[in-house]
């Protein structure tokens, strides 16, 4: 087998899983350091909360969540494999217990019981989320959606400040009312 081979056997479930992810929904890009602590500030977490990021990239969002609330579930789907690496091996050197990846396509997630779902993914994927939403999502549950908001979905809240991404938070019941 020569070199290239084993380089192509290697690498081409990371790209191949990165591609997948880009032309689905996003492509891997962090939510930056002060977009995340201005969308976290915003947050009211309880205890026994169930919380998920479709689309979880590295985990950050989910790990710092995680460190101030010990008491709640927080569970990442991702797709794309090097990003999903990156969030297991943070998650058992880090030690979050409460903390889990799936590897899994955002648009199976398992949306029953959530209170609370991330969203940071490119437009086009809004108009099969919001599906997914209206008929998973329950009344009091909240969608925090940064960047784009979902057209046609009334948010209940909007921050927006100077060089930061903008945050939409959605209720649950809002996806019924269209
Ligand atoms: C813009 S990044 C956001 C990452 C993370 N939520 C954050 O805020 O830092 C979008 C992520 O969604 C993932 N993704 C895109 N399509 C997906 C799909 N169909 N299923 C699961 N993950 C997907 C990408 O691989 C990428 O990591």
């Amino acid at each position: 087998m020569n070199t290239f081979l084993i380089v192509f056997l290697i690498t081409s479930p990371f790209l191949f899983t990165a591609a997948f992810a880009g032309i689905s929904a996003a492509p891997w890009l962090p939510t930056k350091r002060g977009d995340r602590e201005h969308m976290l500030s915003k947050l009211q977490i309880n205890q026994g909360m169930k919380i998920i990021d479709l689309g979880s990239g590295d985990g950050s969002v989910l790990f710092a969540l995680a460190r101030q609330h010990k008491n709640a579930t927080f569970i990442g789907y991702e797709i794309s494999l090097l990003p999903l690496l990156v969030s297991v091996l943070r998650k058992y050197f880090g030690g979050y217990k409460n903390v889990s990846f799936k590897c899994q396509n955002l648009f199976r997630a398992n949306l029953d019981g959530v209170d609370i779902v991330f969203v940071f993914l490119l437009d086009k994927s809004y108009p099969k989320l919001a599906k997914k939403f209206t008929a998973e999502l329950s009344d009091s549950s909240r969608v925090i959606v940064e960047a784009w908001p979902i057209e046609a979905i009334e948010p209940k809240k909007v921050f927006k400040e100077k060089k930061r991404l903008p945050i939409f938070v959605y209720e649950g019941k809002a996806f019924r009312r269209k």
